[in-house]
């Protein structure tokens, strides 16, 4: 079988640190492993307009943003194709479909969907639309037959859903859609990233976020105004690392060869985190070391954003030409779909002359 990578994010703003250890680094990584068949990486603005229909704009703005920063990270548009979610209108017709094989209770039982109701305040009035995007989720994911989908742990019950339909599609209808797989980050950290603040959810309006094009001043502010342990007052003091923010950023992004680098008094992170918790070691080092390594891993990153910010046009170019391919891809499973529906009328001759046939008997 095939093996096809499928995942993307919704254009709400720039990507941030969490969005980078979560699901981008991993993508690269796996993207040139060359171990794929095919890549699609998808800048979902249909997913976000669901619950940003009264503000166009501000998705609009934000293709380009996270545009820039797939490229910043080192996705390749010659190994993977990267693509506009509403310029591929198969998707739609996909959902459609789908939509027949979900539960309006199926859908209340979503988890992601449950918080995200609470969070926008949506108890009362909910667009339809948001509360079926799971089912066009599982149109994104099916229409390019993807095998495996790197997301961070939030996008869970959406994979879930996703299988159903799969599941119920291939059994109502014969063998036509491919089960996908998951791949959520092996690190606890990646995993769940915090704000810089401590708090589990990262957003734009708390201030907690580390954008990935980040100016050195600005990432070193948020490094040393970060939550650490609050009983860790005198250097001297045994300190905790449950909860405490700039360690569990450095589990998140510190590589062996920094300590060599930056912190060459300690042989690695265990040693680090030892003497913190023995007491001796004060935040501010730990900060620095943090401000460090942070800044290693987002240079380069920044560097390469800028560079492609030079030539806006080709970006949009390169988008272009991967949401003409992601059309013709997703055509084709459209096809199947339709075909093993019945409703595919014109292309099934023999449908016309058993019917011919019946009625000449008549
Ligand atoms: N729901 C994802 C997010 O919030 C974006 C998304 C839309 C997606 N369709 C997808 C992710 C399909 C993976 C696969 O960022």
């Amino acid at each position: 079988m095939k093996k096809i990578m499928l995942t993307g994010d919704r254009p709400t703003g720039r990507l941030h640190v969490g969005h980078y250890v979560g699901s981008l680094r991993r993508r690269v990584e796996l993207q040139n492993t060359g171990d794929f068949d095919d890549i699609f990486i998808m800048i979902a603005d249909a997913q976000a307009l669901t619950d940003n229909a009264d503000n166009p704009e501000k998705v609009r703005q934000n293709i380009i943003e996270v545009a820039l920063d797939y490229l910043a990270c080192g996705l390749d548009p010659e190994k993977s194709t990267l693509f506009i979610q509403s310029q591929v209108p198969e998707l739609c017709e996909l959902s459609f479909y789908y939509m027949n094989l979900v539960t309006v209770s199926r859908l209340q039982r979503n988890p992601t969907v449950k918080s995200e109701i609470q969070m926008r305040n949506f108890e009362a009035s909910i667009p339809v639309g948001f509360f079926t995007y799971p089912i066009s989720q599982a149109a994104d994911i099916t229409a390019f037959k993807a095998t495996v989908v790197p997301v961070g742990e939030d996008q869970m019950p959406m994979l879930e859903q996703t299988k159903e339909i799969v599941h119920k599609f291939n059994s109502v209808y014969g063998e036509t859609l491919v089960e996908p797989k998951i791949l959520l980050p092996d690190n606890e950290a990646c995993l769940r990233l915090p704000g810089t603040d401590g708090k589990a959810k990262m957003s734009k309006s708390l201030g907690n976020c580390i954008y990935l094009s980040e100016e050195p001043e600005d990432i070193k502010k948020k490094v040393f105004s970060m939550f650490t342990d609050p009983t860790h007052i005198r250097v001297e003091d045994p300190g905790r690392l449950e909860g405490n923010t700039v360690f569990t950023y450095l589990d998140a992004f510190c590589r062996p060869e920094y300590f060599a680098e930056f912190l060459p008094e300690y042989k690695d992170l265990d040693e680090l985190k030892a003497h913190y918790k023995r007491g001796g070691l004060g935040d501010m080092k730990v900060k620095r070391f943090l401000n460090n390594v942070l800044q290693a891993e987002l240079e380069p990153i920044r560097n390469r954003r800028k560079e492609f910010q030079k030539d806006i046009p080709a970006v949009y170019e390169i988008l272009k030409k991967g949401s003409k391919k992601a059309e013709q891809v997703a055509a084709q499973t459209l096809k199947e779909v339709k075909a093993a529906m019945k409703i595919d009328y014109f292309s099934d001759e023999a449908l016309i002359r058993e019917q011919a046939e019946k009625f000449a008997e008549e």
